[in-house]
């Protein structure tokens, strides 16, 4: 008989190597399925408390739910809304006090089901309860599997600024099960890409070429792409933490884009004209375009980025965002919040090419004026 295609793919298993705790990314399809035997060599005892939200509850806890029961691992569940609301003050303490009512204790296993905003709330969560309860990431969006879930950034926004508040508290154990994948809708799916991608333009131009070949059947649906994309994120994530998990230097390299990215989305309210992955995506080719002005990179890099995104679907600049935008300086304000701001300067992520990118501390910021400007301008 032939195995359906998911089940005859097999799991890819990484290392992430830190000094304090080294743990592994699982990635390959059927995961859900198999939870309760990959996840029961790490409990004390057998049950497990997860935090997701409404939507991957109703399409994914009872496959969860099923999977620990195999090994006769207990579930109890709560499911907060869905959506970036959700990763403020009041959803974190209503997780922290119904995990107290549920009488976790510290040997206990906190398991984070969701996308970035339930890894990143439920990671929090784990942190802070009784100084610190251990948590697994079964992530379910692709911009979980390959950034949020991996390398122990926890927390929560302010409400003046994304992921002011939080800790750094790794996971014992990811697992990224690929099948769950094939129910985000497309630019969801496309918004994680953004993620993947700034993997290649920051460190692996050779990724970025297999992208730009075989990126748009891997978002149709091809897994065995997606394996591969997910895993060579996770690789290129799993060794930069290792080497400097605290974001002492080599880290910040992951925030490529993020610093316009982040302002684009503070501009937009954090709402649905821009998901997170897709302020990336723009920030990317902004960055490329500021390191393009700065004389450090081929004049061909940010159109080739461009040309990239476009093949995706997927918006490539600030004239794809519908509404209203604030002026460059109105933008540069909201990039003065970013947490990559020290001695109230914006540390910047430049690129010398594609894949070859570094952290520059002290970029003039009339060029940064300069590019927001002929970008608004397109609008
Ligand atoms: N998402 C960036 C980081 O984990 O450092």
């Amino acid at each position: 008989m032939l195995l359906p295609e998911s089940s005859a793919m097999p799991i890819e298993t990484l290392s992430v190597d830190l000094p304090e705790c080294s743990y592994d990314i699982k990635i390959g399809p059927g995961l859900l399925a198999q939870s309760g035997a990959l996840i029961s060599p790490f409990l004390k005892q057998q049950r497990v408390f997860v935090l997701t939200d409404e939507t991957v509850a109703d399409l994914h806890l009872d496959a969860l739910r099923q999977g620990l029961l195999a090994r006769n691992v207990q579930m109890t569940a709560l499911a907060l809304p869905a959506g970036e609301q959700t990763k403020g003050w009041p959803e974190l303490e209503k997780a922290v006090e119904w995990l107290i009512e549920q009488r976790v204790e510290r040997s206990d296993m906190v398991i984070a089901f969701g996308g970035g905003v339930i890894g990143d709330l439920a990671g929090f969560a784990a942190a802070i309860l009784r100084r610190g309860v251990e948590f697994i990431q079964i992530p379910t969006s692709l911009l979980a599997q390959v950034d949020s879930s991996v390398g122990g950034k926890t927390g929560i926004n302010s409400v003046q600024g994304k992921n002011l508040i939080g800790a750094f508290h790794q996971p014992q154990l990811v697992l990224a099960d690929v099948d769950v994948l094939n129910t985000l809708d497309p630019r969801q799916f496309l918004s994680g890409y953004g993620e993947v991608v700034k993997y290649g333009m920051l460190g692996d131009a050779g990724f970025f070429k297999w992208l730009e070949k075989n990126g748009p059947s891997m978002a149709a649906g091809d897994q065995a792409k997606r394996i591969h994309a997910i895993r060579r994120s996770c690789e290129m994530k799993a060794g930069i933490v290792a080497r400097d998990e605290k974001e002492h230097g080599e880290r910040a390299l992951l925030n490529l884009g993020h610093t316009f990215g982040h302002a684009l989305e503070a501009a937009t309210g954090y709402s649905d004209r821009l998901l997170h992955g897709e302020g990336v995506a723009i920030g990317c080719a902004l960055a490329f375009e500021l390191s393009q002005r700065l004389g450090l990179c081929a004049q061909e890099d940010p159109s080739r980025i461009r040309a990239h995104l476009t093949d995706m679907g997927m918006k490539k600049d600030m004239a794809d965002i519908a509404g209203e935008l604030p002026d460059a300086d109105g933008l540069i304000s909201l990039m003065g919040q970013d947490k990559k701001v020290t001695d109230g300067k914006i540390a910047f992520i430049l690129a010398r090419s594609i894949g070859d990118a570094f952290v520059e501390k002290n970029v003039d910021m009339a060029v940064v004026r300069a590019v927001l400007t002929d970008a608004l301008a397109e609008r």
